[in-house]
């Protein structure tokens, strides 16, 4: 075994987040790691990769009793690790960025610039990422930071990688390149544990797989033995229903009107409208201006012509306020750094938009607020020490449910999601997509962007489909990924 990890256990202050796991990896396997939202994977992983320490268990490493302190110990032994959210330093380059803390020296110590930016461009050119290595890497959308993550995992050859959902931000096409990465450095005799919360990509990589569920390891196989369905009952303990299909209802008055919006180069008048009762899907590629148009609508970038109507009333769109006040909530694409506030308790962070209503007089009506809290908890099925656990401590996906609940406890009622799915499991896609339908129900109107075509299938009413900042299309909902595809990607349909 590369790696082998035994009865593992880890507690942070009253939350026990592993109680005994075991995981062993073989020379030039990838081994898939699965489970829900806060089962433990990323801890599990940092622990190996020498982030956290165990309060208990073994660590064996190539078949001897290790223990690394420091992620640098861990990397001098081989260990390389992509993280799920970045821990790039956003005011150097690229190029530093990947090989920060190894810099080339020459004599006397002095740091090689001009060689760090070699390396860094070859590697890039390498494997044809879209980066640029002298760029900041504080100016980098959240796709931009993953790849640099993943050159700066590959930098140095390792013995085993370990990605936490390298693709959770890529586009298809970038997440290809991620497997072939994978699939070069199989071959040449790397192992790898990937953390996915993407079904279909488990048969493209995997060898092997472990599933985690509430902290324990409870399966492990070959993964050409194991069935989907298995691997879902295994991380959900029980059987699920994994077709999700809506009956669309009738829509009722128009909430908003979309008119002509253009905005420099990204949009070019755009027109729409969404009714009570209704999910629109937004479909494209990465760059087709999905993520534009909700920041226009939300006023946060301001457009340059067009107009947007609430009910009939054109918006004066200064700023988000203005859309807040008009009952528009957008859930960001980039939550980490848009929708949470890390620092803060998980309980301030889902009542932050609505404190208008939980305070009376001035102060914040806390039974109200508890309430609230409990509420949108059970809902999205959120593992939560207590609602006083700071945000950022939260693992990956319950972040993303936070950011959610926030604008659902505020009663929004026209809500833009922009890949609301994006590293949330299995599980709890269900109960974002049931919460969608009951805003829907109640007589919102909701605007989904998502990548995942067949969850745009399966949930929205009819589907808008952009390419190069315009409407290239408007489906029914029994339209196929196919007809969405050609529309999204062809210049002449
Ligand atoms: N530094 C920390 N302080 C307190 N609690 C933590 C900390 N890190 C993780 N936890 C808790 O440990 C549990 C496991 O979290 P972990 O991040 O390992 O889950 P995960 O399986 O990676 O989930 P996801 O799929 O959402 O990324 C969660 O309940 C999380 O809130
Ligand atoms: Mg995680």
């Amino acid at each position: 075994m590369v790696l082998s990890l035994k009865s593992i256990r880890k507690r942070f202050g009253g939350i026990v987040a592993l109680r005994g796991c075991h995981l062993d990896v073989r020379p030039g396997e990838v081994h898939l790691l699965l489970g829900e939202n806060g089962a433990g994977k990323s801890t599990l992983m940092k622990i190996a990769a020498g982030i956290e320490r165990a309060d208990s268990g073994e660590l064996l490493w190539h078949g001897s009793p290790a223990a690394f302190r420091t992620p640098a110990e861990a990397q001098r032994a081989g260990i390389a690790m992509v993280h799920q959210e970045s821990l790039l330093a956003p005011h150097l380059t690229v190029a530093e960025n990947i090989f920060l803390g190894r810099y080339p020296t020459g004599p006397l110590g002095w740091v090689w610039r001009g060689r760090i930016l070699d390396h860094a461009r070859r590697l890039i050119s390498e494997h044809n990422f879209p980066l640029q290595a002298e760029a900041r890497v504080g100016h980098l959308t959240p796709a931009g930071k993953q790849l640099v993550e993943i050159c700066r995992a590959i930098a140095h050859g390792s013995s085993l990688l370990i990605f936490d959902e390298p693709t959770s931000a890529l586009s298809s096409g970038e997440s290809e390149e991620v497997f072939r990465i994978v699939r070069t450095l199989k071959a040449r005799g790397t192992a790898i544990i990937y953390i996915t919360h993407r079904m279909e990509e488990l048969r493209a990589v995997g060898d092997r797989v472990t599933v985690l569920r509430d902290g324990e390891s409870v399966y492990s196989g070959d993964m050409s033995a194991t069935t989907t369905g298995d691997l879902i009952r295994h991380m959900v303990g029980r059987s699920f229903e994994a077709v999700y299909r809506r009956e669309p209802l009738p829509p009722g008055e128009e909430l908003l009107r979309v008119h002509g919006l253009s905005l420099r180069n990204t949009l070019s008048n755009v027109s729409f409208a969404l009714r009570a009762g209704e999910i629109v899907g937004l479909a494209g590629l990465m760059g087709a201006g999905r993520t534009e148009l909700c920041r226009a609508i939300f006023g946060v970038d301001p457009i340059d012509s067009g107009a947007v109507f609430v009910q009939g009333t054109a918006l004066r769109l200064r700023s988000p306020r203005d859309a807040v006040r008009a009952g528009i909530a957008l859930v960001p694409e980039d939550r980490q750094r848009a929708g949470l506030a890390p620092g803060l308790p998980t309980g301030q962070n889902m009542t932050l938009a609505s404190l208008e209503f939980l305070s009376r007089f001035g102060f914040i009506d806390t039974a109200r607020e508890r309430a609230v809290v409990d509420q949108h908890s059970a809902r999205l099925r959120l593992k939560l020490g207590s609602p006083a656990q700071l945000a950022g401590r939260l693992s990956g996906g319950n972040q993303q449910k936070v950011v959610v609940a926030k604008w659902v406890a505020r009663g929004a009622k026209i809500f833009l999601f922009d890949e609301p799915t994006r590293g949330i499991d299995i599980g709890a896609k269900a109960e974002v997509f049931d919460l969608m339908g009951e805003l829907a129900a109640g007589g919102a109107a909701i605007l989904m962007v998502s990548s995942e075509l067949p969850e745009l299938l399966q949930v929205a009413d009819r589907i808008l489909v952009m390419r190069q900042g315009r409407i290239a299309a408007e489906l029914p909902r029994q339209t196929t990924q196919e007809v969405i595809m050609r529309h999204a990607a062809l210049e002449a349909c």
